[in-house]
């Protein structure tokens, strides 16, 4: 059972969250679209992680997709809690101020995805919070995102067209 669970694909993303002057960014897989009209984003934090702290108290989110080369970042974001470390200096990242929310973009990934929480709901051991989507935009138009099976990163592989 877990072994065939381990085989599903999954994104690798940076959720950004923003309360009282603290921006943070956590490294999140467990990260999907769930409705097209209204274009719904879902992503499913534990409880013990800062960001569910931030979430909670600010009702928004950002989800930013990585890029393939960006295994560093989110090596740091997925290991290191923002309760001790300010992450987003650390790595030095570059951030612009969101349109629609008030949790900063990435000026670095592949897009930035602009969300406000309409609803939560507790399953298992983590929380989902589902975002309708406000605001965002595409930062590095084709660029290849990184993703993750089985625990080992990898790479969105195109395939070719043999027509
Ligand atoms: C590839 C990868 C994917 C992860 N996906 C999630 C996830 O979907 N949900 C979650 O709660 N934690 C996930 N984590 C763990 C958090 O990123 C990690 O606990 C982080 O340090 C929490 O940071 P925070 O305390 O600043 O929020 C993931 C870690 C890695 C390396």
């Amino acid at each position: 059972m877990k072994d065939a669970l381990r085989q599903l694909p999954w994104p690798v993303t940076l959720i950004g969250s923003f309360h009282d002057g603290r921006h943070n960014l956590m490294t999140a897989s467990w990260v999907s679209q769930v409705s097209f009209r209204p274009a719904l984003v879902m992503v499913s934090v534990a409880p013990e992680r800062y960001t569910h702290e931030l979430i909670t108290a600010s009702r928004e989110f950002v989800v930013s997709i990585l890029t393939a080369e960006q295994v560093g970042v989110a090596q740091f974001c997925g290991t290191q809690s923002g309760r001790s470390v300010d992450k987003v200096q650390a790595l030095g990242l570059q951030t612009a101020p969101g349109r629609a929310v008030k949790v900063p973009v990435l000026l670095d990934c592949l897009a930035n995805i602009e969300c406000r929480v309409v609803e939560t709901h507790p399953a298992g051991d983590h929380t989902l919070f589902i975002g309708e989507v406000v605001g965002g935009g595409v930062v590095k138009p084709g660029a290849d995102p990184l993703v993750m099976r089985d625990w080992e990163w990898g790479q969105y592989l195109r395939m070719k067209d043999e027509g």
